[in-house]
């Protein structure tokens, strides 16, 4: 840290600091990331304590906490918006972010003005959208402008009780000279409104956008400097549209809530396990049931393989809602393991709904539907399974066993296969099979 007054450089990307400007940041490897910190900012930085004070003497209470009334969205947020908090909302172009967010900025409005900055779509775009949804209220404050400059001066003569900024990515400040959409742009223009939120209340969400590649000047960059990070995801060809917060300051991260894309905009799906299993066609061979955790919630889902004799000298490996390295590792245990031959195979994997699953809890389900579609025998159409599988072809512990066993239950699942360790009372409402490793699941699925 700098001594006394000298001056403090930090990278703008990662954090690191340095007592003289380098272009290079040594830490992160990022150019030109390294901004002067003024003095007034530097509480970390400052001598003896500062404005330090004792563990006992801070406030305890939480944070006050704004609900929006959509309740999936309050629940991943842990409970509501937090005054002075700043959001990212990161998802890929045509995802539903702007929907999302004007229904959100209609159930705000009530309590205060809500600031809502397009600078992607023209007014008229945006109160079209609003009309369509039913969700007109002046309340709702339009800026139909990109300039960051001109958002803060909207906001300091209406005092919005919340502003939504609608893309950081097409946003840009006059102060720096590069294009929006750039990284430096987009962290000016973040911290400029994340800034505001700190000293004036308001919470702030941005919106980010995200590509398949990963991301353009991307959301990213913005992580640190926000205190929640929720991401939508979901597939244009379905209308499922999930909701995570993959960093959360006030509350649980990884918490979901599941939507549908309707003709009246984002519909809370109110039985998630149920509708993700409503296209099943039980007693299909290649059909398996995982029941996985997402954030508190147990999940069902349904896996769907496919195992086909392959006409490519290198056979093709597709999935979809499952990591595909998780799955090329599932093959290669089952090959070794169990003796079976893929590698003259075609193996598609699909998760129904169009959902990512990224829990290896899903493991022992997807090997069961890939050994299904081989031998093309269905399972028993009251089957639910989860356990990650190792390397060795073991099945191993997953949390929670007894909220996913009593999930399965409650949707009519009547046996659930778990894994060997994890501790069960009766009563969860199904048979629970211990499952040890592959060759007592190959077992357990086709015996008579
Ligand atoms: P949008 O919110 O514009 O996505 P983003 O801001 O993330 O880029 O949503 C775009 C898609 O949503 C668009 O293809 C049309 C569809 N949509 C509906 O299906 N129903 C609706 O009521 C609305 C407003 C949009
Ligand atoms: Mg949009």
């Amino acid at each position: 840290m700098a001594k006394g007054g000298g001056p403090l450089f930090e990278c703008t990307a990662c954090g690191q600091r340095s007592s003289k400007w380098v272009g290079r940041c040594p830490a992160c490897g990022g150019w030109n990331t390294f901004e002067e910190v003024p003095q007034h900012a530097r509480t970390l930085g400052s001598s003896r304590g500062g404005g330090a004070i004792p563990l006992t003497a801070a406030e305890l209470a939480d944070a006050p906490r704004w609900p929006v009334g959509i309740a999936g969205l309050d629940r991943v947020l842990g409970g509501g918006l937090v005054g002075g908090s700043a959001i990212l909302l990161a998802g890929e172009p045509g995802v539903g972010k702007s929907t999302l967010l004007l229904q959100v900025a209609a159930r705000l409005a009530p309590v205060g003005p809500v600031l809502y900055v397009s600078a992607e779509e023209s007014a008229r775009q945006v109160a079209m959208r609003a009309h369509r949804l039913e969700v007109v209220h002046d309340g709702v404050l339009l800026l139909a402008e990109p300039g960051v400059e001109s958002a803060l001066a909207a906001a300091a003569s209406a005092k919005p009780a919340a502003i939504i900024a609608d893309s950081v990515q097409t946003m840009y400040s006059e102060r720096v000279p590069a294009v929006p959409g750039s990284v430096t742009q987009v962290r000016e223009v973040a911290s400029h409104l994340v800034e505001y939120a700190k000293r004036q209340g308001p919470p702030v969400i941005l919106v980010g956008h995200v590509t398949k590649e990963g991301l353009v000047a991307g959301p990213k960059s913005l992580e640190h400097l926000v205190d929640v990070v929720l991401e939508f995801g979901g597939s244009s060809t379905h209308p499922h549209r999930t909701l995570r917060a993959t960093k959360n300051r006030f509350g649980p991260a990884m918490e979901l809530a599941l939507f549908a894309m309707t003709g009246r905009g984002l519909e809370e799906v109110a039985n998630p396990s149920a509708a993700l299993l409503a296209d099943r066609t039980a007693g299909a061979p290649g059909s398996a049931v995982a029941v996985v955790l997402e954030g508190s919630t147990p999940l069902l889902v349904e896996v769907q393989a496919l195992v086909a004799r392959s006409p490519y000298a290198s056979p093709r490996r597709v999935a979809q809602g499952v990591e595909s390295g998780r799955l090329a590792l599932l093959l290669a245990v089952l090959e070794k393991r169990l003796g079976v031959r893929l590698g003259d195979r075609d193996v598609f994997v699909n998760v129904a709904g169009g959902i990512e699953i990224d829990e290896p809890a899903a493991d022992l389900a997807i090997a069961a539907a890939l050994l299904s579609s081989l031998r093309e025998r269905p399972l028993r159409s009251d089957l639910a399974l989860f356990g990650e599988v190792g390397l060795l072809g073991e099945v191993r512990g997953v949390t929670r066993t007894a909220e996913r066993v009593r999930e399965a239950a409650a949707l009519g699942f009547n046996t659930c296969a778990v894994p060997s360790k994890g501790s069960f009372s009766a009563g969860l409402g199904a048979t629970v099979l211990v499952v040890e490793d592959l060759v007592q699941l190959e077992k357990l699925l086709f015996q008579p």
